[in-house]
């Protein structure tokens, strides 16, 4: 069954449907809305009953906190302890935007949506959809991206029906999601500045910003960070990676033929650089290699493009981790289940 949903263009506001979202919220409803990164699933976040059906929807384990939305600055205070100086300065630079910020949390913060752990993660999205929705429901939304746990995260209202089907009470469609990846999480040791995840804010802005921002690897993030499990953004088949270099396409092909040869349904994600010369190998272009933000607004879709074809494998054309293809490559690696 589907859940009610709402289509709205984000350049053309409709009040009434965002009215009957907010409501949704301010009476404990889960109500799914696009940001700029990807669909969140949305609930109160000061109110525990309405976030444990955010876990319940998406079968995630209790142990993975949650990021809360914020309209404005002001409610960045209610949250969290104290906003360092070097926060303020951030904020200035990437708020509104894809940054999510973890800070000590205040006790208005319930339990259920860090884990108990004592600090809790922040963001001020600039998705217009997004931004109304918070304003007018006039709380802090909790909000994961609207995915079945362990799926990639949604880009359009259709993955979040698909995936969550009436557990949802209200989806606004706003179309397609424009970055594609989620936000990047930071947290702060000392005066640098520790990636968690990289996202929608790239390593190279962060450090343009500050030169003392550290980006560390993803093996010690994930000795770091709660809620971080090897398998994560994966479509039903079996994601294996093509490493960058000489020869980068017949590895591919030499790839995908020997996956094809026990009888699976195989298929390429390819850069944009190797469209129609993977012989007779299906595939979906993800974009130009020297284009990452491209790939990274086609990743996620593309990834469930195949599952829905029901493909057993993908062998996905590695990028140069630059911008957001550090992003794009982490999520990939997450998906072939290799960190
Ligand atoms: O772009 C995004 O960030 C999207 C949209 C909807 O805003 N949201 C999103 O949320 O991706 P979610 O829950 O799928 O990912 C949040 C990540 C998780 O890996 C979680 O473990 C981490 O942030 N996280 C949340 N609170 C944390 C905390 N207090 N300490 C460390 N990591 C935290
Ligand atoms: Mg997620």
């Amino acid at each position: 069954m589907k859940p009610l949903i709402l289509k709205i263009d984000p350049l053309d506001i409709d009040q009434g449907a965002i009215r009957k979202a907010a409501d949704v919220i301010n009476n404990r409803g889960l109500v799914a809305f696009p940001t700029e990164t990807v669909y969140g699933l949305g609930a109160n976040a000061l109110d525990s009953r309405a976030v444990a059906g955010i876990f319940e929807a998406k079968k995630r384990p209790l142990d993975d906190p949650l990021i809360v939305h914020i309209f404005g600055r002001e409610d960045l205070e209610k949250l969290v302890k104290t906003v360092p100086r070097e926060v303020e300065k951030l904020i200035d630079r990437f708020w509104p935007g894809a940054l999510t910020i973890i800070l000590p949390r205040s006790s208005i913060v319930p339990d259920i949506v860090t884990g108990g752990i004592d600090t809790v993660a922040v963001r001020m999205p600039s998705g217009r959809i997004a931004r109304k929705l918070i304003e007018m429901s006039g709380v802090p939304i909790a909000a994961p991206s609207a995915n079945l746990f362990g799926r990639p995260s949604p880009t359009m209202a259709e993955h979040v029906v698909k995936d969550l089907g009436r557990s949802v009470d209200l989806v606004l469609d706003g179309g397609e999601t424009e970055i594609g990846v989620e936000s990047t999480v930071i947290e702060f040791s000392g005066k640098k500045i520790v990636v968690l995840r990289p996202g929608g804010v790239s390593g190279e802005e962060l450090r343009a910003f500050s030169s003392e921002t550290e980006v560390l690897s993803e093996n010690e993030v994930s000795r770091r960070s709660p809620g971080k499990y090897p398998r994560h953004y994966s479509p039903r088949g079996e994601v294996k990676i093509a490493g960058l270099g000489e020869g980068q396409r017949e590895k591919l092909i030499s790839m995908a033929r020997e996956e094809a040869s026990s009888g699976k349904k195989v298929g390429i994600l390819a850069a944009a650089e190797n469209e129609d010369r993977l012989e007779d190998i299906p595939y979906k272009v993800l974009g130009s290699a020297k284009d990452p933000k491209a790939c990274a607004s086609r990743l996620f879709r593309a990834l469930r493009e195949f599952d829905s074809e029901s493909f057993d494998v993908i062998i996905a054309e590695a990028i140069p981790e630059e911008g957001l293809g550090l992003a794009v490559m982490n999520r990939l690696r997450k998906a072939a289940g290799s960190s």
